[in-house]
Order: structure tokens, then C-alpha cells, then sequence
């Protein structure tokens, strides 16, 4: 069965809601998607018949931290991870990398070098800079090409050398949409003997995550931008997390995962979180070849929703180059499609960023505008001073129609 958009939308209740009897657009997807309806269930079924803390001889107690477990295991499926013990919760992914990034730098002494990207989130460089000035490390700077949006891998060369003690690289960027080869990046780092640190969080909600097919040693996301609510997890390397020093207080667990999950967590969080995993599992199997496993069907949706948006963002670009003065920043040829998100960045000639969101927020229609918090790629780009770029992301339940409508408008 091909993907039913009109079946996946009616799983998402905010998308029915109305302003002044004007339907709303979501394109403001990398920022935050809207949650499925299973997502609302899980929590709203958390609430009312399991919320407790955790490790009480009671009933609520037991069911809570049988939730706990399962969400663990569900997001090893998602990411493609074969131990539940190796994913960490937390509050969202910048806390979460601050948090090991202080295990990590407890490693590591002066005359030791790390790389970041300017093609990253800050929430993968500031932390990393924080950890290096805390014990003197060296801080190299991956660039990439303001022509192609991509990293060329003799840059990467040339900053990698035997001091290496660690890479962090972003997957998808939240500005251009580039996807990068963390494969490549990662042998290259290992062969160095330095640790690779992937930001998933604009890739994952797109495409199929598989922690082992890229060998890296860590790799965060977070649910709000698959679907489900504000959490963040992290998944690492079992000999390596048990390998560092967890920031905890003493009576919490010594044995991962909780030794690294610090205080009491949103458990509602969680089950919200598995809601979103079985969200992707209902795609898949009421429109996918499913399967017998939940990685299986998890993989069988994302077949089928990277199809579907890369049709979409397709659309979205053509119609885009087509409006005189636009420029899209990020990668546009057909061929290069499979190697972005549908998270388009552009400029229009004569028009502030903010005025484009705020002619297409009285459409009705939500984008983001500025940079996102992509301080460097905005930068590197050279729009800083000019209000940065109109950010429109696509997700699972956008339409053709909404993108036209979207066109239209700012064509008008
Ligand atoms: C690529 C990327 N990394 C990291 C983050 C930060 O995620 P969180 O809000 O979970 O800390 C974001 C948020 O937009 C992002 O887009």
C-alpha cells in the first residue's frame, strides 16, 4: 500500500485545529513537529493509571519502570542499537551532551584536540568548546563549502591528527538539510583513534538511524522532532559509557542506563516517547511491509516517509527557484536529493527573513526565521547581519497543497 497521507494526518489532532476558521500550516517541523495521537494516549495513560516514581514495592511503581524499560528498548530500535542499557534519557539533547561531555573532558588533558563543524547546531560546539577551555584542550574547526553545503573529507584530513581525542559532527543540519557521510567521517576519526559524537536530532525523524552501520561511538536526538514530546536521548557505547565517569549523585544506580540519567526523569516523557515509536509502527505496517520486529517496522516507515517528503521537498525546491529574487541555501539537484533532509533554507532578495515568517504567519503558515541556533553555518554564510534565512521544514504530514500554498504566497 502506498503512503496515505490523509490516513497519517488524521493520526495528528492539532492538525485539524483553526484559527479564525483558517486551517494552520506546519512547516515549522525542525523546530518542533506536532505530536500523534499516540503520543497523547501513552501520556495521558501514564497519568492516570502509573504515575509514580520509580523502584516502589506497588503496583504503579512496577507498571512506571515497565514503561521505563520498554521505552528504552523501543528507542534502541530506533536508532538500530542491540542493548536498551546503552540508551540514556534526559531533558533534550543540548543537556544531554553537556551532561556526558563533562564525562567525556574528565578524560582528557591539555595538548589533546577535538574537532567541531561549522556546519553544526550549537548544542554539538558549545558544549565541546565548554569541555576544552575546562581542560585545555585544542579546538579544530571542520568547515564546509558554502558552494556544495557539504564537508570535503581533505579538510577533514587535515584536521584530524594523533592528538584526536574526538569528533562531534552533525548528521543533517537544521539550516541547509545536508546530509552528511558520518560513515566516512567515522573511519577516518577511528583511524586516528578518535571517538565520533553524531547529532541526529534533524535526521532521525527523517530517515532510518542505524548506530552500528555508521560505527560511531555516540549519537543523540530528540523525540520533539519525531513526533513526540520534549525529551532527549543519547546512545553510546556500552564499554565506553561504563568507561567514564557518570556525573551522579551516590545513591542513584551505578549500572547503566540510569547511572547517567540524573534525577528523577519525565517518565510521562518517555511513555510519550514510545508513543511516537509506535506511531512509526503503525506506518509501517498499515502501510509498509511491517514486519515481525519493531526495528523491522520502524525501518519499513521510514522507507516509505522519506519517499514521500523527498517528493515533497522536491516540489518545495522547484517551486522555490522558480520565484524571482529566491535563493535557496542547501543542496537543490535532483541527484542530491537522497542527501538532504526536507528542511530548505532560502533568502529572498529585497525581503528581511522575518517579514517573509511574518507575511506567511498571517497565512497561517509557521516557518521559522533567523539561525536557528546554526550560529556558524549562518555566519559562514554571511546572512548574520541580514536576519539569517526563512527556514521551511517538511515533515510527514505536509501536503502538496500546503506547499503550493506556501509558494503562492510567497510569490505574491
Ligand atoms: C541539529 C540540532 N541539534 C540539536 C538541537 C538541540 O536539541 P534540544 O532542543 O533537544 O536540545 C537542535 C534543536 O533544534 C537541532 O536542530
Amino acid at each position: 500500500m502506498p503512503y496515505d497521507i490523509l490516513s497519517v494526518r488524521s493520526e495528528f489532532p492539532s492538525l485539524s485545529v483553526t484559527d479564525s476558521g483558517k486551517r494552520r500550516v506546519y512547516f515549522d517541523n525542525p523546530g518542533g513537529t506536532q505530536v500523534a495521537k499516540r503520543v497523547i494516549t501513552r501520556m495521558t495513560d501514564y497519568f492516570t493509571t502509573m504515575n509514580t516514581n520509580g523502584g516502589g514495592a506497588f503496583i504503579t511503581s512496577r507498571l512506571s519502570d515497565a514503561l521505563v524499560d520498554e521505552t528504552h528498548a523501543a528507542l534502541a530500535d530506533l536508532v538500530g542499537a542491540t542493548d536498551p542499557d546503552e540508551i540514556i534519557f534526559g531533558q533534550n539533547m543540548t543537556t544531554l551532551t553537556l551532561h556526558v561531555s563533562r564525562s567525556i573532558g574528565n578524560t582528557l588533558s591539555k595538548g589533546d584536540e577535538i574537532v567541531v563543524t561549522r556546519m553544526d547546531h550549537d548544542a554539538n560546539i558549545s558544549p565541546w568548546l565548554l569541555m576544552a577551555q575546562d581542560h585545555g584542550l585544542t579546538v579544530r574547526w571542520l568547515d564546509f563549502s558554502p558552494d556544495t553545503y557539504r564537508y570535503d573529507m581533505e579538510s577533514l584530513a587535515s584536521v584530524l591528527n594523533s592528538k584526536t581525542k574526538l569528533i562531534a559532527v552533525n548528521y543533517a543540519s537544521n539550516a541547509t538539510g545536508t546530509v552528511n557521510d558520518i560513515k566516512t567521517i567515522t573511519r577516518m576519526a577511528h583511524e586516528v583513534g578518535a571517538l565520533v559524537f553524531v547529532d541526529s536530532v534533524q535526521f532521525t525523524p527523517h530517515f532510518t538511524t542505524d548506530v552500528v552501520d555508521l560505527d560511531c561511538d555516540f549519537l543523540a536526538c530528540s523525540a520533539y522532532k519525531f513526533y513526540g514530546p520534549h525529551q532527549g536521548m543519547l546512545w553510546g557505547r556500552r564499554h565506553l559509557l561504563e568507561g567514564l565517569k557518570p556525573y551522579k549523585v551516590r545513591p542513584a544506580s551505578n549500572a547503566l542506563p540510569h547511572s547517567y540519567e540524573t534525577g528523577t526523569q519525565s517518565h510521562e516523557g518517555m511513555a510519550g516517547t514510545l508513543g511516537a515509536i509506535e506511531h512509526l509502527e503503525w506506518i509501517g505496517t498499515s502501510m509498509g511491509s511491517g514486519g515481525l520486529s519493531r526495528r523491522a517496522r520502524i525501518v519499513s516507515a521510514f522507507d516509505l516517509i522519506a519517499k514521500y517528503e523527498q517528493k515533497l521537498c522536491t516540489r518545495l525546491i522547484g517551486g522555490l527557484q522558480s520565484i524571482p529574487g529566491v535563493v535557496v541555501h542547501g543542496l537543490t539537484a535532483a541527484e542530491d536529493m537522497k542527501d538532504r533532509v526536507p528542511t530548505v533554507a532560502l533568502t529572498k532578495k529585497g525581503h528581511h527573513p522575518r517579514q517573509l515568517a511574518e507575511l506567511l504567519g498571517g497565512a497561517n503558515i509557521f516557518v521559522w526565521d533567523g539561525h536557528y541556533y546554526a550560529i556558524e553555518v549562518v555566519n559562514r554564510l554571511g546572512l548574520m547581519d541580514s536576519g539569517g534565512m526563512l527556514r521551511i521544514g517538511l515533515g510527514q504530514y505536509n501536503t502538496e497543497e500546503e506547499v503550493d500554498a506556501l509558494l503562492n504566497c510567497l510569490d505574491s
